[in-house]
């Protein structure tokens, strides 16, 4: 039967899913509570998403190696993302707290092989293979650079291993994921989550790995080849940061109906959005963008981030970090930024863009030197649903209920 993905098309998948109790699965998804948060995170932020995205970032500052034993306060808690999954790997289950990622696509999780030097694997839970009766060993070396040597040459660094991996109920077999037995400690000792786990298209696996969410699909757990992702912006617990759907949509999470966008580009979930208005100013003519639910920033090109400054005031126009203050008392009467996709608006409040740490005010609005892709990380996807669809490639988003 044909599913169309529209309004109707999601009357008909819900009626599909009501004679098939296992055609979706909601997910728990946690928010991290991070009582430092600041908005000295914001540029640490900034530099590890460049990093992510092979970009020079905004500045000269490079980023700093794992070998240089200053870099701690600088790269520390550097991937400022939120939003994390409970998952299990092996016979028995070993318990990991992943972050979701949109915008890369391999599974990994410290290994209980990594040195007792390397503090951040040592710090986190760790995949034990002996101690897993469906482990089936690949060996395959494995890396992640984060950035070339010139930028610093952070990277993680381990091998291939198969086994169960295990989300929400669904037992996905002989997945194989990444041990990592060297990662920079500066980044991640304190982080809160102990992996990635990315959601993004196989095309920009790292070592040709089947992502998790295909396997889902090839191995009958889940339907349709679709899951989609609420975010909640205010709670901070392991169980109300939001809700990751596999297999397909939750109507009772959005209003209205879905607008569906063609994927431009397989990698990321690249789109192409018609305009992006703010106080009269069009800063997109048909530009490319992606969803990336691990940023809280929103990346635009250099010279609509320079304008737009201007039209919200910034208190830092000059500043060369990337991170732009905004006079916290002014919030309410800044003008609505308004995305055109696919025919449709996505209005972002000013108390959307605008995030606040403590006494400070930041705009989310920044941008990464040499690119001109927007890139809409949480700050949009608290305000919109968003659907990913792996088999009519598409993107649905909807007005979030909060
Ligand atoms: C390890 O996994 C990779 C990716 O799935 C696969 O291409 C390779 O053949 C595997 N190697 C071994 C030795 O199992
Ligand atoms: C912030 O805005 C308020 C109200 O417009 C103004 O009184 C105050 O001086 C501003 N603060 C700064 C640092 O510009
Ligand atoms: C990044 O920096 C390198 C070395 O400074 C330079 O050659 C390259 O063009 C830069 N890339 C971008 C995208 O700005
Ligand atoms: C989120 O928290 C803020 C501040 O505590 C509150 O004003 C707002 O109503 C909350 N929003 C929701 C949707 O609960």
């Amino acid at each position: 039967m044909e599913l169309k993905w529209n309004c109707c098309g999601l009357m008909l998948l819900l009626a599909l899913c009501a004679a098939q109790v296992e055609c979706r699965k909601h997910l728990k998804v946690g928010r991290r509570q991070n009582p430092q948060s600041s908005h000295h995170n914001v540029r640490n932020e900034l530099k590890s998403l460049a990093i992510k995205h092979k970009m020079n970032g905004t500045t000269s500052e490079t980023v700093k190696t794992k070998n240089s034993a200053s870099s701690g306060a600088s790269l520390g808690n550097a991937f400022n993302t939120e939003y994390y999954l409970p998952v299990t790997i092996g016979t028995p289950p070993q318990k990991f707290n992943l972050l979701i990622d949109t915008g890369s696509s391999n599974l990994w999780v410290p290994s209980s092989k990594c040195a007792a030097t390397v503090k951040s694997c040592v710090s986190h839970n760790q995949y034990d293979s002996e101690s897993s009766s469906s482990y089936v060993a690949n060996g395959t070396a494995f890396t992640i650079e984060y950035a070339s040597n010139s930028q610093g040459g952070v990277a993680l660094s381990g091998f291939l291993s198969q086994d169960t991996v295990t989300i929400a109920d669904f037992a996905i077999q002989n997945q194989v994921f990444a041990e990592i037995t060297d990662e920079p400690e500066a980044s991640f000792l304190s982080s809160p989550f102990d992996g990635m786990f990315g959601l993004g298209y196989g095309s920009i696996s790292i070592g040709g790995v089947t992502p998790p969410f295909y396997n889902l699909v090839a191995q009958g757990l889940i339907k349709h080849p679709v899951f989609s992702i609420y975010l909640n912006r205010n709670g901070t617990s392991a169980t109300d940061g939001g809700e990751l759907i596999l297999g397909g949509i939750d109507s009772t999470l959005f209003t209205g109906c879905l607008t569906y966008v063609p994927v431009s580009q397989q990698g990321y979930w690249q789109f192409v959005m018609s305009s992006a208005l703010l106080a009269g100013h069009n800063f997109c003519t048909k530009c490319q963008a992606i969803l990336d639910v691990g940023t809280s920033l929103i990346v635009a090109p250099a010279a609509a981030v320079a304008k737009i400054n201007q039209i919200l005031n910034v208190l830092n126009p000059t500043d060369t970090s990337g991170v732009f203050l905004v006079n916290c008392s002014t919030i309410s009467s800044l003008p609505t930024m308004v995305f055109t996709i696919a025919r449709n608006e996505f209005p972002l409040q000013p108390s959307d863009y605008v995030l606040q740490y403590g006494e400070k005010c930041v705009s989310s609005f920044t941008s990464l030197a040499g690119s001109d892709l927007w890139i809409l990380g949480e700050v949009f996807m608290g305000a919109y649903y968003t659907v990913y669809d792996l088999g009519y490639n598409q993107i649905g988003m909807a007005k979030a209920l909060h």
